[in-house]
């Protein structure tokens, strides 16, 4: 056996995974988010060790087989996000999220320290909001006595494999979301430390994603029941795992992922691409290659914002009944996702969303299906990105809550106009840490073999042309609302 573990923005879910791949045990427990202004986003790192401790007993004690069998460990989680330690590796405040958007500031200082065309060079992304290094500097600016004590920074799932093995490490496909990385060479880069004034030991030693980097700690063998020889593998990016778990790990393969944040994310096995930083470009979950991305920063959370106004106790199942029964284009109404700005392709991170064209005459499903149908708009803008650099799109494999809703797929097929492959047993970025954990335990040659195994498309979704005609007509409309409100919000 090996355990997946996937530490999100709202959750944190555990799997406990077999030789053939089948999920005989899992969980899941959540966490807030700490929102204590508007743009910020943080979460007790303590809370993080805590839950995951408790999802692992909860998973030992159901599961009947001997401890000693979970070979291996691995883990995916949450990108960007800001996690401080002293010299004791104590926590110094709490983490800063990667949907947090304070750093506009920050973002500029980058620029005007670095230039653009350096940092695109070196790191291949733009300074964004949401990565890592604004938000350093916005502590050093901000928190100086914080900042001051800080001995090493950690992204959080790096954190809670510290606070299991002890050792700390970060791997390169979270890495690579700081703006601290040379992306094609695979090192910190001294160069973008030295030119913004951060001491280039702040950044821990990088690792492989498959790379063991130790066994379990004895405290959390005890909180747990874990076996202390179970061995313990870097793990990735929650990207990075969704498209190993999804069999993303060769040319031509495309991965729609929506969970809070929603990604559309392209296998790159060259290093050297350059797309101007109009789409992330980071290292994989698997060695020496890399993928290119567009995110939508409110994907899912679009629509779990929207229940959690009008239909807070309501399922999400039950919140999104209907939605098949209303035609396309949602009776008129159409909706930008922007509720916390946006990334792709506007980098805008006050722009705010919008409802157009409401009518007496619409009803829930009509607004929970324009919701959905503009969360699916804003994914296409990035798949616009990449075709107009040359990309070929033509089946993509949807995973997350995107995914769990046929009507949904069928608008994604139909708005990206594409073929979307749902998988048999859709686990998502748990699926590829266990697919990390299971390699690196040697049970297989490569990490496509293991997901041979551990993955299996169940049903395909083709677009239909009528829909595919309608929804271009309403993306061009789609695509004008940003520019008629952004003065709105400025
Ligand atoms: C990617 C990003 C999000 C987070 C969500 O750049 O910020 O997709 O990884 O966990």
């Amino acid at each position: 056996y090996v355990l997946g573990v996937d530490l999100g923005t709202s959750a944190v879910k555990v799997l406990l995974v077999n030789q053939q791949g089948d999920v005989t045990h899992e969980t899941s427990k959540s966490y807030p988010l700490i929102q204590e202004r508007s743009g910020y986003s943080e979460q007790d790192p303590e809370e993080w060790v805590e839950k995951t401790t408790v999802a692992i007993t909860d998973i030992l004690h159901q599961f009947k087989g001997n401890v000693e069998d979970i070979e291996g460990i691995s883990f995916s989680g949450q990108m960007h996000g800001l996690v401080l330690l002293n010299n004791s590796n104590q926590v110094l405040r709490q983490a800063i999220l990667w949907n947090d958007t304070r750093t506009t500031k920050q973002c500029q200082d980058i620029y005007n320290l670095v230039g653009k065309e350096k940092l695109l060079h070196i790191t291949k992304n733009p300074a964004l909001e949401g990565f890592t290094l604004p938000k350093l500097l916005w502590v050093k600016e901000n928190e100086p006595e914080v900042f001051a004590e800080a001995s090493v920074f950690l992204l959080p799932k790096d954190y809670l494999r510290y606070r299991i093995t002890g050792m700390l490490h970060s791997e390169y496909s979270d890495a690579a979301g700081t703006l601290l990385l040379n992306v094609a060479e695979k090192s910190w880069s001294e160069e973008i430390c030295r030119l913004v004034d951060i001491p280039v030991d702040l950044c821990p030693p990088l690792v492989e994603s498959h790379e063991c980097v130790g066994t379990i700690d004895s405290v959390f063998a005890n909180a747990t029941g874990l076996s202390a020889s179970t061995k313990v593998f870097a793990g990735g990016a929650d990207n990075a795992c969704g498209a190993i778990g999804a069999g993303i790990l060769s040319e031509g393969k495309t991965l729609c992922s929506i969970g809070t944040s929603g990604v559309i994310l392209s296998y790159e096995s060259n290093r050297d691409l350059d797309f101007e930083g109009k789409v992330h470009y980071f290292n994989h979950g698997k060695e020496d290659a890399f993928y290119t991305m567009g995110v939508t920063l409110a994907a899912g959370y679009s629509l779990s914002w929207f229940k959690d106004v009008f239909a807070a106790n309501e399922s999400f199942e039950s919140f999104v009944e209907g939605v098949e029964t209303v035609p396309v284009g949602s009776n008129g109404l159409l909706f930008t996702p922007y509720v916390v700005g946006e990334r792709t392709p506007h980098a805008d991170s006050v722009i705010r969303a919008s409802f157009v064209g409401g009518d007496t005459s619409h009803t829930r499903p009509d607004f929970v299906r324009s919701v959905i149908e503009g969360i699916t708009f804003s994914l296409n803008e990035s798949i616009e990105i990449f075709r107009e650099n040359g990309k070929t799109i033509d089946t993509i494999i949807s995973i997350g809550g995107g995914a769990k809703n046929n009507t949904w797929l069928q608008i994604q097929a139909d708005i990206f106009q594409a073929e979307i492959v749902k998988l048999k047993s859709e686990q998502g970025p748990g699926m590829g840490a266990a697919i990390l954990a299971a390699y690196g335990s040697g049970w297989f040659n490569t990490l496509q073999e293991c997901a041979d195994v551990f993955t299996e498309p169940a049903q395909k979704f083709t677009p239909i042309e009528e829909n595919v005609a309608a929804y271009k007509k309403l993306f061009d409309l789609y695509k004008m609302i940003y520019q008629q409100t952004k003065e709105i919000n400025e």
